[in-house]
């Protein structure tokens, strides 16, 4: 019996979607515990890509409970639009498999508009957000102007609620010069979303202690990434939650005494999208990836940045999630390199730096050290175990597991659900 929770070990996109897949075998209950639809996990499963950003991936499996924690914000609009899809695909979704908290937050189109306000008011230092109102969304919560999901199943409070907040935040907007959320309009679209949503929503806390009480494994399917956690990341080009593995137990109501495993996701490259340091950053490594066809963003298309694996981060990730095991991922990725570079330590202004510095400008300036391994050479897809990968291949995992601290568990070769080789 063990409760996992997956994280990611970079700016996100390290493939989490597909390792959460793989470990929700072992699994009863995915849960989701922080972020919102600006995620995005593509999953290949049965020759299928579904593209996920709200759901839970274990919603792909028969029998598999998803929660949608209290720590996310929902966007009730993106989930209506998202589950629709997904029945497109011939996925089954009903209050017996997908739960939503009802003290979770509710992102309302004014928290798009103010986003998307906010990002053209910052010019050239935008974060480069997915513009899904996460931000806006986050600081009503915590400013305690927010919206919970509980208010989906009570209409006429939700209407009476969103009628006083959106002529709250025109008046923001319209400061702003951008275009105001029309009020009848955005109520009657929330309250229909609202009346699709409801039999979903309940105490979700209380659920997932039912459930481990009699002795089901919950997996926590971690959003975004270590380094764009809002405490932890290159702060502000981070994202507005917490996106590590303490974030797992704030927003589910699951303590820390009830996780028995954390397990660090990280490519076997770096990228990132949007704005903010990047110390590894290559044009060359971007170049062949894109030229590969990869590493193009779920949820906006956008091509991420590319770069070498940056260790100061792993690292820094392993210790502060407490995780004792490691996936890699797109190792396939490196395949055609000759040489491949792995970054050990910064050096900033001449003095050398193991862990990550506090404030993004010094981390602009960080320069990184570098290690040299050669390269395998070879197409690593059609690999089925561990054992038969290239010794050169190897190497470079071993050293990588070396310099993080942590055991090496899974490696990813390629998109597909068979494509994850067992260490
Ligand atoms: P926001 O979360 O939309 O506010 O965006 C803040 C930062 O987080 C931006 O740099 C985004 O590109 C990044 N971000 C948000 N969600 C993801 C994700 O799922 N993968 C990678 N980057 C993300």
């Amino acid at each position: 019996m063990a409760n996992s929770i997956v994280v990611g070990a970079q700016w996100g996109d390290e493939g989490k979607g597909k390792i959460v897949d793989y470990l929700t075998e072992g699994s009863d209950v995915v849960v989701r515990a922080a972020g919102g639809n600006n995620a995005g996990h593509t999953v290949i499963s049965g020759g299928r890509k579904y593209i996920l950003h709200l759901i839970p991936s274990g919603i792909l499996w028969p029998g598999k409970l998803c929660v949608i924690g209290n720590g996310v914000v929902m966007d009730p609009l993106g989930l209506i639009e998202e589950i629709a899809k997904l029945r497109g695909q011939g996925v089954t979704i009903d209050p017996s498999n997908l739960l939503i908290s009802e003290t979770a937050h509710l992102v309302m189109p004014y928290h798009r508009a103010l986003d998307r306000a906010r990002e053209a008011r910052r010019g050239d230092k935008k974060i480069g957000t997915t513009g899904r109102g996460i931000g806006p969304a986050y600081a009503d919560k915590v400013e305690r102007g927010g919206l919970r999901a509980v208010l989906l199943k009570q209409p006429e409070v939700l209407a009476r609620e969103l009628r006083d907040r959106i002529g709250m935040h025109n008046e923001t907007l319209a400061a702003a010069g951008a275009d105001l959320v029309p009020v009848d309009e955005t109520i009657a679209q929330i309250l229909d979303a609202a009346a699709i949503l409801a039999p979903h929503v309940t105490n979700t806390a209380v659920r997932l202690h039912q459930e481990i009480r009699s002795g089901r494994n919950l997996l926590f399917e971690g959003a975004q990434g270590t380094y764009l956690d809002i405490d932890h990341g290159t702060y502000p080009f981070v994202t507005s939650s917490n996106t590590t593995a303490g974030g797992a137990c704030t927003g589910s109501g699951v303590p820390p005494r009830l996780i028995d495993r954390v397990v660090a996701v990280a490519k076997a490259y770096t990228t990132r999208v949007g704005s903010g340091p990047f110390v590894t950053e290559n044009e060359a490594i971007s170049d062949m990836l894109h030229n590969m066809g990869r590493e193009f963003g779920a949820t906006t298309g956008r091509a991420r940045r590319c770069g070498w694996l940056d260790m100061v981060l792993i690292r820094y990730a392993v210790m502060i999630n407490g995780a004792d095991e490691l996936a890699i991922t797109n190792l396939d990725g490196l395949d055609g390199l000759d040489r491949i570079q792995i970054c050990t330590a910064y050096t900033l202004r001449g003095e050398t730096l193991e862990y990550p510095p506090a404030t993004a400008a010094d981390m602009e300036e960080c320069v990184p050290v570098y290690e040299e391994h050669e390269g395998w050479r070879q197409d690593l897809s059609a690999v089925t175990n561990y054992n038969d990968l290239p010794s050169k291949a190897k190497a470079y995992l071993d050293r990588v597991a070396e310099l993080a601290g942590a055991r090496i568990s899974l490696v990813g070769i390629g998109p597909a659900r068979e494509q994850t080789l067992v260490v």
